[in-house]
């Protein structure tokens, strides 16, 4: 199979099909992925002057599918949708009146919904935002300054991570934007968290993929291990410098002294540079200068229920939205923190080929699973992390969310198949990816749950090697 014609096959007909329209309904996910890939679609269609309007929800399930308006506009699914064609159904939406952008895994039900999905075709590393972005480009090929936006969902969907860049079409888009001088491609960057906004040494200490003994959750012996490199670490404001602002020569010795430091403690430096995505038409030490802080601070919008500041943010506006999104961002860092300290300090259970906590009620459901994540990298870093938390609105449900690594996916771990087929034999619903999913189960079945994820871990630690992302 062709795969490449595949998907464009698929990306036009979903463009012609939009183009048909004269009022567009999107219904998107309130992580980065689904608000950036929203903004892409309802700005391309408006600018061919389709009416929009957009819902954005939580998850795709019988309680938020009653958002979606039960009128005469077509229905545009993206971000969600692949994995939930049998709700489109029951709510009785029909083939002429839908469409689904998405790059999750299908769950084909009896109608054959228009889609354009990257994973059949072995896209696993372009996100619902680039798939977005190629339609867009199908509606009108003027629309390549929306690819900064595209880069920001395949960033934040960490479509980036694995390869430490940016790979195949998700790649081909940042080029894009790089030659539009909308997006600034640094290769063989630092592979680290912050680069715009943190002080250096604290963004050095922050990071652990590499894990830098001495500097990696030291931030005391990072600054010392830059003084004695001898690099200026303020600006004549006597600012702290943020890498991104570190002149090359700078970069270049620090780079070099972290590869020999990490090498000396018999590390390896594969992961310690990355290719990062800057944007300069943004203003500088702010977090929408790189796509990886971008993609937090939309996070931190649509998973505190404000996914639409995060699109006008997306659509430009640098005023009363920004500044909201900029609380948004400091309270969302501030109970990540929180709740990562809740989970160090509580401590997990640790089952042959798990590890898990549960939350009670104590943090929202949406931001639980981004904690564990930063959990595993100070716990047992063999065994994935399970986090449930209590679901205020319907006592009867248990949000569960599971994280994994880089390291665990190579043994043959993935999560997406854990968390569907343990919630399925327990009467619940999930998905995700292999390195993260969550999933909906009754709260009576946690224990049995949790054994079951055990059980399935385990069998898949026996396939090692399996598959890809
Ligand atoms: O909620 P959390 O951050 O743990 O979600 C991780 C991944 O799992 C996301 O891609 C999300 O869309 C997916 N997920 C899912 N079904 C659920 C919960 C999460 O597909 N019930």
């Amino acid at each position: 199979m062709n795969t490449v014609m595949g998907l464009s096959d698929d990306v036009r007909a979903v463009a012609q099909e939009l183009l048909a329209q004269e009022s567009v309904t999107i219904i998107s996910h309130i992580d980065a992925d689904g608000i950036s890939g929203e903004s892409i679609l309802s700005q391309a269609l408006s600018r061919a002057g389709i009416r929009v309007t957009s819902v954005f929800v939580r998850q795709l399930e019988p309680l938020t599918m009653r958002q979606v308006p039960k009128d005469d506009t077509f229905k545009l699914f993206c971000d969600l949708g692949a994995g939930q064609q049998n709700l489109i159904n029951e709510y009785g939406l029909c083939e002429n009146e839908v469409a689904i952008i998405d790059h999750h895994v299908n769950q084909p039900c009896g109608r054959d919904y228009l889609q354009a999905n990257c994973l059949p075709f072995g896209y696993t590393k372009l996100s619902a935002a680039g798939v977005a972005y190629l339609v867009a480009k199908e509606i009108d090929s003027g629309n390549t300054d929306l690819a900064p936006l595209a880069v920001i969902g395949n960033v934040g969907d960490m479509m980036a991570r694995e390869d430490c860049g940016l790979t195949g079409p998700a790649q081909e888009i940042a080029y894009e934007g790089a030659a539009h001088g909308l997006v600034e491609i640094r290769k063989r960057d630092l592979n680290c968290y912050g680069i715009s906004t943190r002080p250096l040494h604290v963004c050095l200490s922050y990071n652990d993929d590499p894990f830098i003994p001495g500097i990696s959750n030291n931030s005391g012996g990072a600054l010392r291990f830059l003084q004695k490199l001898g690099i200026p670490l303020h600006d004549n404001l006597r600012r702290w410098l943020v890498w991104e602002e570190i002149p090359y020569e700078d970069r270049r010795v620090i780079s070099s002294a972290l590869a020999q430091q990490l090498l000396a403690n018999g590390g390896n430096i594969t992961r310690l540079f990355c290719e990062s995505y800057l944007f300069p038409g943004e203003r500088e030490r702010t977090p929408l200068r790189n796509a990886q802080e971008y993609a937090t601070l939309l996070n931190a919008c649509g998973r505190w229920a404000r996914p639409r500041v995060g699109g006008n943010i997306c659509r430009g506006d640098r005023g009363v939205a920004y500044r909201e999104a900029e609380h948004m961002l400091t309270n969302h860092r501030a109970i990540i923190r929180e709740l990562l300290h809740f989970i160090l300090d509580s401590g997990v259970t640790e089952l042959s080929h798990l590890q898990y906590i549960h939350v009670g009620n104590r943090y929202p459901d949406t931001i639980v699973g981004i904690g564990a994540g930063m959990a595993l990298s100070k716990l047992n870093r063999e065994k994935p992390i399970l986090i449930m938390v209590e679901q205020p609105e319907d006592p009867s449900l248990t949000k569960v969310s599971l994280r994994a690594t880089e390291q665990m996916l190579m043994k043959g771990c993935d999560l997406q198949v854990v968390a569907t087929t343990a919630s399925e034999k327990f009467g619940g619903a999930g998905g995700g990816h292999r390195i993260a999913a969550g999933a909906f189960i009754p709260r009576e079945s946690e224990q049995e749950f949790i054994q079951h994820v055990n059980e399935l871990l385990a069998g898949q630690c026996k396939n090692q090697g399996a598959g890809h992302r």
